[in-house]
C-alpha cells in the first residue's frame, strides 16, 4: 500500500477506511449474523440512514446520544433531520408507518453515527448488526433475543463474554421508584459531580450511568429498581432468568445496569468482552422498550431487541485469537509471458470454475511474474511461455509445497485445479504428465 507523507485530505476524525483482508473479516462477520438471525426468523430490515430528528428525540432528553452526539443538520427545504445514531428509534418508526402483522421480527446491519470523543473501540461511524421483536410482551422472546447474540458470539469462538442483566421495571412500578430514587439522590446532591446534578434534574435514573468517579459512592447506595418490581415485573424477570438457566446461558444481575439510551422498561442486558479494557468492553447490549412504538405516534405494542458493536467484537475477537475471517487470497495465479492475452481467457476458464485467481499486468517478463505470484499467497501458478502456447497446454506449479510442476491439457485445467487445492494433502501436483 502507497503511503502518502501528507495527504491533503483524511477520513474524518473518528471514522476509518477499511482495507481487505480486514473488510472481508467485517463482512463475514455479518454474514454469520445474518443466518443467525435468519435462522431464527427475523428477516431483514433496511432503513434510511438518516431520519426526522424527532424520531431520535425519543431517546431520551438526558442523554448523551440526543444531546451531545448527534449529526443533525438542516435540509434545503428547512427540515431538520439526523444522521442515525442507532437503529431501534428508526426501526421502531418504520413498524409504526407500515404496521407489519405482529409478533414482527427484524434483523439489521449498518453504520451509525455519533458525534463521540474517538478512542480505541469507539468510532464517530461505527457499525452494528441486531434485532428488534415487536408485538408480544412474552418473558420467552426476552430470551430468544438474549440467547441469539450469545450463540452469535459462541459461534465467532469468542469465551470470554459476560452477560450483564438488569429489569428496569415498568410503568407501575417506576414512580415510587423514581420517587424514591429522587428523594435519596436529592439529599445527597452536594455529593455529586455537577454533570450529574444537572442530569437528576432531568432524569434520576441516568444519574446511576454516570462514570464519573466522584459521583459512585453515592451511586453505590442508591435503591435499586429490582427491589421495587410489582409482582407482574417481578414474575416478568424471573421468567426470563429461568428461561436463561434452561438454555444454560450463565448471567450475572446487574442492579445498576442503566444502558445509555431512555426507552427502556423491563429486560436490559449488555454482553461485556472480558479480554478488552472497560472502556472499550461493551460488546453489546439492548432490552424492552414497551413504550417506544407510542412515543412515536403508534399503537401501544411491546418491543425488545439488541444491537452489537461489530468494531468492538472483532477487537474481543482479536484478543481472544479466534474469528481470523475468510481466506480471499488468490488460490491461483496465472503468468503469462506470450503477450497477455492467454493470462485474460485462462482467469477467465478458472474464475468460471469458481476458483480465485489473480495475475500479473503490464507484460512484464517471467522473474518479476513469478515474484508477484509468490506474493499473492496462491497455491498454485498457472504458466503459459510460447512452448505451451504452441502446444495448447499450460504448466501448473507448486507455489507452497515441492510438488514440482505438471503439463496438462487446457480442456481437463478447471477438473484438475480443483481437485488439486480441495485435497491440498495430495503430496503431487495434479494428475498430468510430468514436465
Ligand atoms: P448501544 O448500547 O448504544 O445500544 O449500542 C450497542 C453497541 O454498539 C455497544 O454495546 C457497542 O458495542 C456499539 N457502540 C456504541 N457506540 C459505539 C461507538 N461510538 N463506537 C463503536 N461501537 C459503538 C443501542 O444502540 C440500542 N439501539 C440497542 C438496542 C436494540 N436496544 C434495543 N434494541
Amino acid at each position: 500500500m502507497l503511503v502518502v507523507a501528507k495527504p491533503l485530505f483524511q477520513a474524518p476524525k473518528g471514522t476509518r477506511d477499511i482495507f481487505a483482508p480486514e473488510s472481508g473479516r467485517q463482512s463475514a462477520l455479518i454474514s454469520a449474523f445474518a443466518d443467525a438471525a435468519t435462522s431464527a426468523g427475523y428477516g431483514q430490515i433496511i432503513t434510511p440512514m438518516f431520519e426526522d430528528l424527532g424520531v431520535f428525540k425519543r431517546l431520551g432528553e438526558a442523554t448523551d446520544v440526543v444531546t451531545k452526539e448527534m449529526y443533525d443538520f438542516e435540509t434545503r427545504d428547512g427540515k431538520t433531520v439526523a444522521l442515525r445514531p442507532e437503529l431501534t428509534a428508526s426501526v421502531v418508526r418504520a413498524f409504526v408507518q407500515h404496521r407489519p402483522g405482529v409478533p414482527w421480527k427484524a434483523w439489521y446491519e449498518g453504520p451509525q453515527f455519533r458525534y463521540e470523543r474517538p478512542q480505541a473501540g469507539r468510532y464517530r461511524q461505527f457499525t452494528q448488526v441486531g434485532v428488534e421483536a415487536l408485538g408480544t410482551d412474552d418473558p420467552h422472546i426476552d430470551v430468544e433475543v438474549i440467547a441469539l447474540a450469545w450463540r452469535f458470539y459462541e459461534t465467532l469462538g469468542l469465551r470470554h463474554v459476560r452477560l450483564l442483566l438488569n429489569s428496569l421495571g415498568d410503568p407501575e412500578c417506576r414512580p415510587a421508584y423514581f420517587a424514591a430514587l429522587t428523594d435519596y439522590l436529592t439529599g445527597r446532591r452536594g455529593e455529586l459531580t455537577e454533570q450529574s446534578q444537572a442530569t437528576l434534574d432531568i432524569n434520576p435514573l441516568r444519574v446511576l450511568d454516570s462514570k464519573r468517579e466522584p459521583d459512585q459512592a453515592v451511586i453505590a447506595e442508591a435503591p435499586l429498581m429490582v427491589d421495587h418490581l410489582t409482582d407482574e415485573a417481578g414474575a416478568h424477570f424471573t421468567a426470563v432468568c429461568e428461561g436463561l438457566q434452561a438454555l444454560g446461558i450463565p448471567y450475572e444481575i446487574s442492579p445498576r445496569l442503566v444502558r445509555g439510551l431512555d426507552y427502556y422498561v423491563k429486560t436490559t442486558f449488555e454482553f461485556a468482552g472480558d479480554s478488552l479494557s472497560a472502556a472499550q468492553n461493551a460488546l453489546g447490549g439492548g432490552g424492552r422498550y414497551d413504550g417506544l412504538a407510542e412515543q412515536l405516534g403508534g399503537p401501544p405494542t411491546p418491543g425488545i431487541g439488541f444491537a452489537l458493536g461489530i468494531e468492538r467484537i472483532l477487537m474481543a475477537c482479536d484478543a481472544e485469537g479466534v474469528f481470523p475471517g475468510p481466506d480471499q487470497q488468490p488460490q491461483v495465479f496465472v503468468i503469462d509471458v506470450t503477450g497477455g492475452e492467454e493470462a485474460l481467457v485462462v482467469t477467465d476458464l478458472l474464475r468460471q470454475g469458481g476458483i480465485r485467481v489473480d495475475r500479473a499486468w503490464d507484460g512484464r517478463n517471467m522473474r518479476s511474474q513469478m515474484k508477484v505470484a509468490d506474493r499473492s499467497g496462491a497455491a498454485l501458478a498457472v504458466l503459459i511461455g510460447e512452448d505451451e502456447l504452441a502446444d495448447g497446454v499450460v504448466t501448473v506449479r507448486d507455489l507452497r509445497g515441492d510438488a514440482g510442476q505438471v503439463r496438462i491439457d487446457r480442456a481437463s485445467l478447471v477438473d484438475i485445479i480443483t481437485t488439486r487445492l480441495e485435497d491440498p494433502a495430495a503430496d503431487s501436483v495434479p494428475t498430468g504428465e510430468p514436465s
